[in-house]
C-alpha cells in the first residue's frame, strides 16, 4: 500500500513537470523559504522589502547585476556583466566570491544542491514588485480557469 501511493505520487509528479515549461532543475520553493533563512541575514524579499546588509532579492532571477535601486554594490558586481540566470546563480550560490570576485556578499556558499535548486525555486516565487508567482506559471499567463 506504502508503496503503491509512493508510485503514484511520483507518477503524477513526473506528468506535471512532464506538462509544464522544459525542465529547469525543479526547487521545491517550500522548502527554499527555510533555505533563505540563511540569506534573509542580510537580504529583504517579498512585499515591502528594503535594501539591508545585501540588496533587495525581489525578481533577481532574470535581472541585470548591481542594478537594484538604492543599494550600493561593490564594484565587483557591479562591473561584473553578469545577469542573473538559474545557471549563474546555481555556481553563484555555491560560491559566490568564485563567480563574483571580490563581491562584498560575505557568505561561503550553500553545499547541498538540493539547497542550492530549493532557493533559487523560493527566490522564482516572488516578481520584481515582490508580489507572489505562482510556481512554474509564466509571469503574463493568466490563471487556467476554474471550471
Ligand atoms: C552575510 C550577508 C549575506 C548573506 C548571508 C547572503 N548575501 Fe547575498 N549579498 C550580500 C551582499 C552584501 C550583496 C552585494 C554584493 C556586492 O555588491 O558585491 C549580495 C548580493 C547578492 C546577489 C546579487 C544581487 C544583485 O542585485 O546583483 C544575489 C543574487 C544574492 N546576494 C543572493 C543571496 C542568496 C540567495 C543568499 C542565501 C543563500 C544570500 N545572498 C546570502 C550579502 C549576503
Amino acid at each position: 500500500m506504502k508503496f503503491a501511493l509512493g508510485l503514484s505520487l511520483v507518477t503524477a509528479a513526473g506528468l506535471v513537470m512532464g506538462s509544464g515549461l522544459p525542465a529547469a532543475a525543479a526547487g521545491d520553493p517550500a522548502a527554499g523559504a527555510n533555505v533563505f533563512q540563511k540569506c534573509r541575514v542580510c537580504h529583504q524579499i517579498g512585499p515591502g522589502a528594503q535594501n539591508a546588509v545585501g540588496p533587495v532579492l525581489n525578481g533577481v532571477v532574470g535581472r541585470h547585476s548591481g542594478i537594484y535601486p538604492g543599494y550600493s554594490y561593490s564594484d565587483a558586481n557591479k562591473k561584473s556583466g553578469i545577469v542573473w540566470t538559474v545557471d549563474v546563480l546555481q555556481k553563484y550560490l555555491k560560491s559566490p566570491q568564485s563567480v563574483v570576485h571580490g563581491t562584498k556578499m560575505m557568505f561561503p556558499g550553500l553545499q547541498k544542491q538540493s539547497d542550492i535548486d530549493n532557493v533559487i525555486a523560493y527566490l522564482q516565487t516572488f516578481d520584481a514588485k515582490g508580489n507572489p508567482v505562482k510556481p512554474g506559471a509564466a509571469p503574463a499567463a493568466a490563471a487556467p480557469a476554474a471550471k
